[in-house]
């Protein structure tokens, strides 16, 4: 299937026959203190390293160099509803903001690779603190909102941060959640205790500072104002770290992913229009949060290095107050394209069915919708074209990558769309499908997703002091390939189906979790024999998960009220993002005679899915009694 009017085809083939030459070339739209010695590398680092030599500035291509040429225009657009605030920060306030902070963060002894976390909510001041970071050469680390205390002190134990920037709290929804004494849990809980916690108080509710340690974020930033101090850009190498971004792994222990400075900002620059089809200027608008990284490559970079204007909306697309908030952003700020999760669109349809809130506003701005995150599933995608009337593209990526590895090129000229298929592979990735034993299987046959290496720019480099972790959880497994443990496969027209993890990553409402993670946390109460927690279909969030557990013989307590304590416990140890809401006493799990728990078939119970029995099943009635409780509970049919 070819569309003579995409000039897709024509730029994939030219990047094959010549990808250093094609990284070059984009390469140019980025300022350089100093150009690279190689563009790429393929003795450096596990798979290479690319614009080795070459020394660059990330903040500075994202906000000095526009200031004299767009320096009144809006760099950010901060829309919240729950704050019920607007404001508007043109580029040259901008670089003012981040300028200061930077000085402020120097005063505070924050130098080139040290690292600093961010704690915060959705406000301008949380990419002020990326921004000031990358200004200085730092490593930041944001960590979602979301997260409950001890997943922040893993993740403050792995980056051994000099400082922590934080907020008193979040708003979400009619909910305020107070994040200060998470942050002083956290820290309490940590063995690589900060120096310094700068703390932006916000009028919902202001958290107490502990004297020597935290410090009034307005009082530093108006002290460093008074006195006209502003930091300048520190160069650093391309292949600098720029940040970690801890993801799921498949065990508790969060995967801190690195991402470099200057393959980071060419792929993400290219993006902007050969891919999203937008221009320097326009309103773009990715409704995500600063903690995953749709937030840090589309809310943040991508757009101030195109030189556009970024809507940071706090609020949801529900409730927030009603399921007209996202048609009354793009009117009011003629956002060109917007970016979330289907989950989203999923809670727009379930409240407003029919989208007569949509009729409310003027959304002829709007150019085209992206969707990625999780599986785009095709009745979400009709509906969505249906009431917009406008490209639905559904794009396949993850917080690895840093940028779409497969999508339908809307700059390049859109090919035609197939519901349920993010389409192609984008310049700098080669895809195949592999089965277990590592061979190629033919178009429409389900495996293993792969990616042929090196990696292309702006994909992480390896994990943050992890490189024997980055080999064996990537490379090992397929070696010349990076595993991306996605399942699919590739039809005869070269469009990839992503049909779903092949690990135990589940994904709710956009948000990557694990369920191994979660496993840990039910194995820890004192009354769980063993355990087995998988993601089970849900309406809105995609999935949802679901733990069972087996107790230990003599527990006196009821399986109810240990029911109960295992979805706090959950919640306390990994978050409210876990949405863990189900746990299940069961009298046995079901397992293969060499003692595997059969998660695959459970989950396939759990949704309502056929199944047939495994062979190596060890007793076939446990898995009709998995069944018969799930029957009861209401869970399924
Ligand atoms: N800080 C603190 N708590 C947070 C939080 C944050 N930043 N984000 C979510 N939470 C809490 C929620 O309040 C909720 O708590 P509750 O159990 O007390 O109700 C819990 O975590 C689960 O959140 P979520 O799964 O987001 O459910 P929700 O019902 O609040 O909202 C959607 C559902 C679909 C509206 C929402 O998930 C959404 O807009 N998703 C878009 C997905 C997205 O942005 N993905 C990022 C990748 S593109
Ligand atoms: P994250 O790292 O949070 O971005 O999550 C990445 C995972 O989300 C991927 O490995 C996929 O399983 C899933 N995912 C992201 N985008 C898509 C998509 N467009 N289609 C199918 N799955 C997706």
């Amino acid at each position: 299937m070819t569309n003579t009017r995409s000039r897709y085809h024509d730029v994939y083939e030219g990047w094959k026959r010549d990808p250093e030459g094609f990284w070059r070339e984009a390469a140019k739209e980025i300022d350089w203190y100093k150009p690279a010695d190689r563009i790429f590398d393929p003795q450096a680092g596990a798979y290479g390293r690319w614009f080795v030599g070459a020394e660059c500035n990330t903040c500075y291509n994202a906000v000095d160099r526009h200031v004299a040429t767009r320096g009144d225009q809006a760099a950010i657009i901060y829309d919240s509803p729950v704050a019920n605030a607007q404001r508007r920060i043109s580029y040259a306030q901008l670089q003012d903001e981040v300028a200061t902070l930077a000085a402020v963060l120097q005063d505070m002894g924050v130098k080139k690779g040290d690292r600093v976390i961010v704690y915060m909510p959705m406000i301008p001041e949380a990419v002020f603190a990326m921004l000031a970071c990358a200004r200085l050469g730092a490593i930041h680390s944001v960590v979602f909102g979301g997260f409950a205390a001890k997943e922040l002190a893993t993740r403050i134990d792995d980056a051994k941060p000099k400082a922590i920037l934080s907020a008193s709290c979040g708003i979400e929804g009619a909910k305020i959640v107070a994040y200060k004494p998470l942050l002083d849990e956290a820290i309490e809980l940590s063995a690589s205790k900060p120096e310094t916690c700068l703390v932006y108080q916000r009028p919902q509710l202001e958290g107490s500072l502990l004297a020597g340690r935290d410090r009034d974020w307005a009082q530093e930033t108006t002290k460093a104002k008074v006195a006209g101090r502003k930091a300048e850009c520190v160069s650093v190498a391309a292949t600098d770290p720029l940040y970690v971004l801890y993801t799921s792994g498949t065990t508790g222990k969060p995967k801190g992913v690195v991402r470099d400075n200057g393959g980071y900002m060419v792929a993400l620059k290219w993006t902007m229009s050969n891919f999203y089809g937008v221009k320097p200027g326009e309103v773009f608008w990715a409704a995500s949060d600063v903690g995953w990284v749709v937030g840090h490559s589309y809310i943040v970079y991508a757009p101030l290095l195109h030189g556009c204007a970024a809507v940071l909306y706090e609020g949801k697309p529900v409730g927030t107050p009603d399921a007209g908030a996202f048609w009354r952003v793009i009117a009011e700020h003629k956002v060109v394209t917007l970016f979330t999760a289907p989950t989203a669109f999923r809670a727009i349809k379930k409240e407003d069915p029919q989208a007569e809130l949509l009729k409310k506003y003027d959304v002829s701005s709007l150019r085209a919708f992206f969707l990625a995150g999780e599986r785009a599933d095709p009745d979400t995608v009709q509906w969505a074209e249906d009431i917009l009337k406008l490209p639905v593209i559904d794009h396949w990526w993850q917080t690895e990558t840093g940028w779409p590895v497969a999508g339908n090129p809307m700059g390049l000229g859109a090919l035609p769309v197939k519901h349920g298929s993010p389409t192609v592979a984008m310049p700098g990735y080669v895809l195949d499908v592999l089965d277990e034993g590592g061979k190629s299987v033919g178009a429409g046959t389900m495996g293993t997703i792969v990616i042929k290496l090196p990696l292309p720019p702006g994909c992480l480099p390896t994990l943050w002091q992890a490189d024997e972790r980055f080999k064996e959880s990537y490379l090992a497994t397929y070696p010349g390939y990076y595993n991306t443990s996605d399942a699919g496969f590739i039809d005869s027209d070269g469009y990839v189906w992503v049909m779903g993890r092949t690990d135990d990553i589940i994904n709710v409402a956009g948000h990557r979790l694990s369920t191994g993670g979660m496993e840990e946390v039910l194995a820890s109460h004192p009354c769980v024999a063993e355990c087995a927690v998988i993601g089970v279909k849900d309406e809105l969030k995609g999935e949802v998960p679901c733990g069972f557990v087996v107790l230990k013989s003599g527990v006196q307590q009821t399986p109810d009220v240990i029911e109960k304590q295992l979805v706090g416990l959950v919640r306390e140890k990994i978050g409210p993002v876990a949405a863990f809401k189900i746990a299940i006493t069961v009298g046995r799990l079901p397992k293969t005679r060499s003692g595997k728990i059969l998660r695959g078939t459970m989950k396939k119970i759990a949704d309502g899915d056929s199944w047939t029995m495994p062979a190596t099943i060890d007793d076939p009635g446990i898995l009709e009694e998995i069944g018969e409780i799930l029957k009861s509970r209401g869970l399924v049919n």
